[in-house]
């Protein structure tokens, strides 16, 4: 349900791909198609980037880079995955598959990742839910064949927005713990993360 394409003026240049299960860009078509329809809305369903293509494909398949590339992706642009809220939801063979093909991509194109992990404990939120994690996006995805990795928590200056300014905020207490720990030296409750990663590669 991203809206990126609609609201980022800096796309003005950029093709942008969506790649969501059918049933969810169908119902994301159907919105968008009644705000087209309505004279309040319909400034806000103009596209702001180049070009919007939707890719119905499931990414835990072997043929959703196919899918994407059918839909006028090409590996050789200079590109950047945003995989937010989706990693922890598939299994960890999935997840690693995942970013594998898109670390394969540093070496063709330009290529940055923006993705958002949950450490191990965020997982016992629901263990139903979330599988894949992360403790060391910082060290996992080097090992894949990116580079360059920057990892923020909410709270940190570039993940802040203006909006945690009580130190006992959960977040802000949160970031003073070692990554290390799995659970609060006070309480023994999990230490529950989110990293938010941005990493990149390119041909040699
Ligand atoms: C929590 S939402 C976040 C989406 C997006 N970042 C946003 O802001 O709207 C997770 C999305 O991932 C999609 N998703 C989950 N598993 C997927 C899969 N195996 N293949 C394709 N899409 C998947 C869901 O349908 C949902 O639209």
């Amino acid at each position: 349900m991203d809206a990126r394409a609609y609201r980022l003026k800096c796309l003005k240049e950029s093709d942008v791909f969506e790649v969501d299960f059918a049933e969810v860009l169908q119902m994301k078509t159907t919105i968008i198609q009644a705000a087209t329809e309505s004279t309040n809305y319909r400034q806000h369903a103009m596209t702001t980037a180049k070009s919007l293509h939707r890719v119905a494909a499931d990414i835990t398949d072997h043929d959703w880079l196919q899918k994407l590339e059918k839909s006028g992706f090409i590996p050789e642009k200079n590109t950047v995955w945003v995989l937010e809220g989706v990693l922890y939801y598939l299994s960890h063979s999935n997840a690693m598959e995942v970013l594998k093909i898109i670390a394969d991509n540093c070496t063709i194109a330009h290529t940055v990742l923006l993705a958002d992990f949950m450490n191990k404990s965020s997982t016992t939120l629901s263990s139903s839910l979330f599988h894949f994690y992360s403790d060391w996006p910082d060290h996992l995805l080097p090992s894949l064949g990116f580079s360059d990795v920057k990892l923020s928590q909410i709270g940190d200056p570039d993940a802040h927005f203006g909006l945690l300014h009580d130190p006992l905020n959960l977040f802000n207490k949160l970031r003073s713990l070692p990554r290390s720990l799995q659970t609060h030296p006070d309480d023994g409750t999990p230490c529950c993360r989110l990293y938010l990663v941005k990493a990149s590669g390119s041909p040699n």
